[in-house]
């Protein structure tokens, strides 16, 4: 298949893989030990089905929000992904300038290609800034006082990963970066690159720098360094959405890290709605996991999220096409999302209510009995 032939985001996945090195594209598409999550992640969307009203007027679609204060033209925003310029040479820079043009957020990874600084400097754009707590906290002040300078909106603070998941493929593939790459947010500072003699570059890179003792007071240790909201991405239960609200978090980001960390932890969708209670609406909820089509949108908005975040179809995206292919990529996602808020009778994204879908575990409450 060729870019021109692309009807939606998961078509972008078989040409990356065409291009792109096998130690690449395995490295971005495994998850964590049996893949498991990985496929749940998509396959829990599948169970969850519509409860459409007819007969309302639709001419008129609205798919803008806000997100943090921050109004954007949809609900859909970029997840934080490594490495980018392995996938193309434009890497961060056109993934950072497709986001700008269609009005939404990118969440720069710490483990960028393309520093803070240079993402900034690609013109105007809302960014948030996905962090790492390194052992060292010097590092972690050096990134949060940059970003914030850089003028990113809030801190994405990545909090299931005191250990990097054990992603099969990339031990199989000794997993390292192209040696013209660095971790450019880490220039001069000799943590930038990855051990070449590792079974994975990374798991190593992570077991030797990023703190396995970070715990919720570290959360009001950051507070105390940034005024920045501070999102807690990687958060699967009521109990943890609770102490994050406690905490002081600004939001909370459902997230299973792309199924790449603990194998068998349930999809985003699935944890979705028990962290939306938990919280009682006193912070947003983003989901992050499995979005493929508007109607995962839909089906994550329905279930309570505020917004949801993308990751892997922005990689494939990039690889096939660049900065072209990460914009065709979330048109696609806004038509589907669109069309799928026309199809169900909503006009707006305040009409999106949770029984426009029915879950399994509420069919009986909400599907007349046969
Ligand atoms: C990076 O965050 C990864 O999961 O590989």
């Amino acid at each position: 298949m060729e870019v021109d032939q692309v009807t939606n985001v998961m078509e972008f996945e078989a040409i990356a893989k065409k291009k792109l090195p096998k130690m690449i594209y395995e490295y971005y598409a495994s998850g964590a030990e049996d893949e498991w999550t990985l496929k749940e992640n998509r396959s829990a969307f599948s169970r969850i089905l519509f409860r459409p009203r007819i007969l309302i007027d639709v001419t008129n679609i609205d798919m803008s929000t806000t997100i943090l204060g921050l109004k954007v033209s949809m609900p859909i925003m970029i997840a934080p992904t490594a490495m980018q310029k392995m996938a193309h040479p434009e890497g961060e820079f056109a993934i950072a300038r497709a986001a700008s043009s269609a009005s939404t957020i990118m969440t720069l990874s710490s483990w960028g290609n393309s520093s803070i600084e240079e993402v900034a400097s690609t013109g105007p754009g809302l960014r948030f800034f996905q962090l790492y707590v390194y052992k060292d906290r010097n590092v972690v002040i050096n990134l949060v006082k940059r970003a914030e300078k850089a003028g990113y909106k809030a801190i994405a603070l990545t909090v299931d990963t005191p250990r990097l998941g054990r992603r099969e493929a990339d031990f199989k593939n000794r997993f390292n970066m192209p040696p013209h790459l660095t971790l450019k947010n880490f220039e001069g500072m000799d943590i930038g690159k990855f051990d070449k003699n590792a079974d994975s570059g990374l798991t190593k890179y992570v077991a030797g720098l990023v703190d396995r003792s970070l715990s919720w007071k570290d959360i009001a240790w950051l507070k105390t360094i940034t005024h920045l909201p501070i999102l807690v991405k990687g958060v699967v239960t009521a109990e943890d959405a609770k102490i994050a609200v406690q905490t002081g978090a600004s939001g909370i980001i459902v997230s299973n890290h792309g199924a790449r960390q603990l194998d068998y932890v349930p999809a985003t969708i699935m944890a979705l709605e028990e962290v939306v209670q938990a919280v009682q609406g006193k912070i947003p909820v983003f989901l992050d996991g499995g979005v493929r089509r508007g109607t995962d949108v839909f089906k994550a908005l329905a279930l309570g999220a505020s917004g949801i975040f993308v990751g892997r179809p922005i990689i494939w995206s990039l690889a096939a096409d660049g900065e072209a292919g990460v914009s065709k990529a979330l048109q696609s996602l806004r038509e589907e999302f669109e069309l799928t808020m026309a199809l169900s009778g909503c006009r707006s994204l305040k009409e999106i209510m949770r029984r426009h879908v029915a879950a399994p575990w509420d069919r009986a409450q909400i599907t007349p009995r046969l």
